[in-house]
C-alpha cells in the first residue's frame, strides 16, 4: 500500500516545479532536471516529492536485496487499477506474486525461447510481408506502429494462441488504442494538480478498462473448456499448473490480471526497443553495415531466410546493437524501490524504512562509469570485455533483483531475430530525415518514425 510521504532527504538538492506541471513527457523532463541540477535530486511538485537518482553507485546500492524492494509507486498505483495483482504490480507481500511467479518462471527460462521461436517467426514473416509491400508501392513504413503489431500479435499466438491479426489492420488493434490511453492515465494523472475535476478523464479510463478485461475475457474463453493437456504457453499453466508447493492454481480473478499484465508487458516494451534500434541503425550506417554482415554471414543471400533458434543467439553484434539502443532509450524508463529499514543509502543519504527512491534508467546510461561520451550510439560498448570491465549494476533496462522483468529472454529473442532479418531484407531510408521525438505513454517510443525501405541486392 501507499506510503506516508518522507522529508525530502538532507544534503540532496530539492527542485521545486511548484505547480508548472511536467507536460506529456514526465521522463524526459526530469532527464533535464538531472542535466543542470544532480544524479540525485528530489522533485516537489504540487507538494508531492519524489526522490530521483541516477547515480551508478547508489543504483548498485538500491540493488541490495536484503536493504531494498520494489516500490510500487503513485503511477504503478495507478496501473494497479486495471492490472492489480497481476506480476508488474502486485506488492511484494501479496501472495499471488510468488505463486504466479513460481509457476510462470519455468516459462521464461531460457530453453523455452525454443517454443516460442517458430512464433516469432511466423509473426516476423507478417511483418516483412507487410513491408514488403510498402516497399514495392514506395510507401513509407510507420515503424512504432508495425512493431507494435508485430509484438502484440507475437505475445497474443505465443502466450496465449490468440491472434489479434495486428497486419490484417488500418488501425492499430481496439486494444491497443485502449491501453494507450489506460497507460497514459496513470502517468498523467499523478502530476494531475489536485482540485480540479477529473470524473470525465476517469470515467473514460474506466470504459477502457473495462474494455481490456472484456479482450482478455475472450482470450480466456477461448481456451477453457478445450483440452489441456500439452498447453505449455503462459496461459496453459496458468489454468492448469498447481504450484509447486501447495498444489493449488490461479484463482479466475489472478488469472485476467495476469493475461492483460503480459499483453501489456509483454508487447509495448519491446517494439519501443526494436523502434529505437531501426532509428539507430538508420542514421548510423557503418553500424547498420556490420549488422548486415553478421546477418549475411548466417543466411548469406537466401531470399526467405530460416534462421534457427541457434542462429539468434549467434547474432551477437545485432544484441550489442539492441543493447545500446536500450542504454540512451531504456523503453521502461523508471522503476522505484523502498528501504525495507531505515538505512544510508550510498553510505551517505538518509532513508526511512519504506522510503521510496525512483531510478531514472535514461541517466543512469549516461552517467560517466559509460565514458566521456554518453550521448553517443556505440555498440562497442557491449562487448564482452566491455562488459565485464564495466560495473554490473551500469545497465538496468529490466530493472533489478527478483522483481526484474520475467520476459527479458523473450523480448530480446524476439527483437534479435526481428531486427537481423530486417536489415538482411532491406536497405532502410531515412527519407524524411527523421529528427527524435521520443513519446512517453509510461514507456517510451519514436513518435512519427519513418521509413522508406527497398529491397537488398546481392551487391549491397
Ligand atoms: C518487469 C522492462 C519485455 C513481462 C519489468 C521491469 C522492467 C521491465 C524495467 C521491472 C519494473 C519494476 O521494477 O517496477 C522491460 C523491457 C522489455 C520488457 C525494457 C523489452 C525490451 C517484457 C516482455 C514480457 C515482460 C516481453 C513478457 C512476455 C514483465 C513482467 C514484469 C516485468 C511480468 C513483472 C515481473 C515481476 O515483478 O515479477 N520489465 N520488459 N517484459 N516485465 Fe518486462
Amino acid at each position: 500500500p501507499p506510503t506516508a510521504p518522507h522529508p525530502a532527504p538532507s544534503g540532496v538538492p530539492v527542485v521545486d516545479l511548484g505547480t508548472t506541471g511536467v507536460g506529456r513527457t514526465p521522463i524526459q523532463h526530469t532527464m533535464g532536471l538531472m542535466r543542470t541540477h544532480d544524479p540525485v535530486l528530489v522533485r516537489r511538485l504540487h507538494g508531492r516529492e519524489t526522490l530521483f537518482v541516477a547515480d551508478a553507485d547508489l543504483v548498485a546500492d538500491l540493488a541490495d536485496e536484503d536493504r531494498f524492494a520494489k516500490h510500487i509507486g503513485p503511477a504503478l498505483e495507478n496501473v494497479r487499477a486495471f492490472t492489480a495483482d497481476g506480476l508488474f504490480t502486485a506488492y511484494n507481500d501479496e501472495p499471488n506474486w510468488a505463486k504466479a511467479h513460481d509457476i510462470l518462471m519455468p516459462a521464461f527460462a531460457l530453453g523455452s525461447m525454443r517454443t516460442y521461436h517458430p512464433v516469432m517467426l511466423r509473426v516476423a514473416r507478417r511483418l516483412i510481408d507487410s513491408w514488403d509491400r510498402a516497399a514495392h508501392a514506395g510507401r513509407p513504413v510507420d515503424v512504432a506502429d508495425d512493431m507494435t503489431r508485430m509484438t502484440l500479435d507475437t505475445i497474443g499466438l505465443a502466450g496465449f494462441g490468440y491472434d489479434f491479426g495486428s497486419f490484417g489492420r488500418e488501425r492499430p488493434h481496439p486494444f491497443v488504442e485502449s491501453m494507450v490511453r489506460c497507460l497514459e492515465w496513470s502517468m498523467t494523472r499523478v502530476a494531475a494538480p489536485a482540485g480540479r475535476d477529473h470524473a470525465a478523464a476517469d470515467a473514460a479510463f474506466r470504459r477502457d478498462a473495462d474494455f481490456l478485461a472484456g479482450v482478455v475475457d475472450d482470450v480466456v474463453a477461448a481456451r477453457t473448456g478445450t483440452d489441456q493437456s500439452g498447453a505449455e504457453d503462459l496461459l496453459g499453466l496458468m489454468l492448469s499448473a498447481p504450484h509447486p508447493a501447495d498444489g493449488t492454481t490461479l484463482d479466475p480473478a489472478n488469472i485476467r490480471n495476469q493475461v492483460i499484465t503480459f499483453l501489456i508487458a509483454g508487447h509495448e516494451t519491446t517494439s519501443g526497443a526494436m523502434s529505437f534500434a531501426l532509428y539507430y541503425l538508420a542514421k548510423h550506417p557503418a553500424v547498420l553495415r556490420l549488422v548486415q554482415r553478421e546477418a549475411d554471414a548466417l543466411w548469406g543471400d537466401a531470399a526467405d531466410p530460416e534462421p534457427t533458434y541457434e542462429d539468434v543467439g549467434r547474432l551477437t553484434y545485432t544484441r550489442q546493437v539492441l543493447n545500446e539502443a536500450l542504454r540512451l532509450w531504456p523503453t521502461a524508463a523508471a522503476f522505484s524501490r523502498h528501504a525495507r529499514e531505515a538505512t544510508l543509502l550510498g553510505g551517505r543519504i538518509p532513508l526511512a524504512a519504506g522510503q521510496p527512491v525512483t531510478v531514472l534508467t535514461p541517466m543512469l546510461h549516461r552517467q560517466p562509469v559509460w565514458g566521456d561520451n554518453p550521448e553517443l550510439f556505440d555498440p562497442e560498448r557491449f562487448t564482452a570485455e566491455a562488459e565485464e570491465a564495466r560495473p554490473v549494476h551500469a545497465f538496468k533496462p529490466f530493472g533489478t533483483g527478483e522483481r526484474a522483468c520475467i520476459g527479458r529472454q523473450f523480448a530480446l529473442h524476439e527483437a534479435t531475430m526481428l531486427l537481423a532479418l530486417l536489415v538482411h531484407r532491406y536497405r532502410l531510408h531515412d527519407h524524411a530525415g527523421y529528427r527524435l521525438d521520443v513519446k512517453e505513454t509510461l514507456t517510451l517510443k519514436p513518435e512519427g518514425f519513418t521509413l522508406t525501405l527497398t529491397p537488398r541486392t546481392p551487391a549491397d
